[in-house]
């Protein structure tokens, strides 16, 4: 058949289209509780002040377990392969982003400290999923030079094996509503990871079709 032929009957609604459902449809993007959840400045945790059932611990930071070993065996691989990454900032209580927040603004004024944090109940930290990372040396510490340290570069190359994606990648911020974050690692999975890496998608809005959300309504 064709492509205009074929065009024809599904147009004419002859014929089911031939694309896969919709990855929103797949997964339950929506439960603070889902390893999916997709949480920014449209979509607050609900509840607001959620805790995970159970946090366990990397060192002094903490994760959900599903994000815990990911991490562990991503973290054992850099090591294997000569790069020191050591987790910075994972779990982070409602309270806990209040503060971070509210530093952040004290700071930088409001306009820029929602380019860098989340307000509290928007956080992907309060998920219990995300991690940043550092090098073990600290060098270019939640600064975007991350990006082209060992860590930051093994990260980008490596997380999707293990379930991670960069969430705010470069150039994204009329999506994500936040400043490039070489060193935010969310655990959503191996099978989303590595299908947003290999088609290039850069952001959990677009995978999932979802509404840019770079503004609190
Ligand atoms: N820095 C990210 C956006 C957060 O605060 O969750
Ligand atoms: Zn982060």
């Amino acid at each position: 058949m064709t492509a205009v032929a074929a065009g024809l009957l599904l147009s004419l609604g002859l014929v089911a289209p031939a694309v896969p459902a919709a990855a929103a449809d797949s997964y339950d993007i929506d439960s603070a509780s889902s390893l999916q959840v997709v949480v920014n400045k449209h979509r607050p945790l609900d509840p607001a002040t959620y805790v995970p059932a159970r946090l366990v611990r990397i060192q002094s930071e903490r994760l959900r377990s599903e994000a815990a070993d990911a991490y562990k065996q991503l973290a054992k691989a850099a090591k294997a392969a000569g790069v020191n990454i050591v987790p910075v900032s994972g779990y982070r209580s409602y309270s806990q982003q209040a503060s971070l927040y509210d530093s952040y603004v004290r700071q930088y004024g409001q306009a820029t400290a929602d380019t860098l944090a989340a307000r509290p109940g928007f956080s992907e930290h309060q998920t219990g999923l995300t991690m940043d990372i550092g090098n073990a040396s600290g060098v270019c510490a939640l600064e975007a030079c991350f990006a082209n340290t060992p860590a930051g570069k093994w990260a980008a190359q490596n997380g999707a094996n293990y379930g991670f994606i960069i969430r705010y990648p470069a150039g994204a911020e009329a999506v994500t509503g936040y400043t490039y974050e070489p060193w935010h690692l969310r655990f959503v999975g191996r099978d989303i990871a590595l299908e947003m890496k290999t088609t290039g998608t850069a952001t959990l809005e677009d995978y999932f079709e979802l509404e840019a959300a770079p503004d609190y309504f």
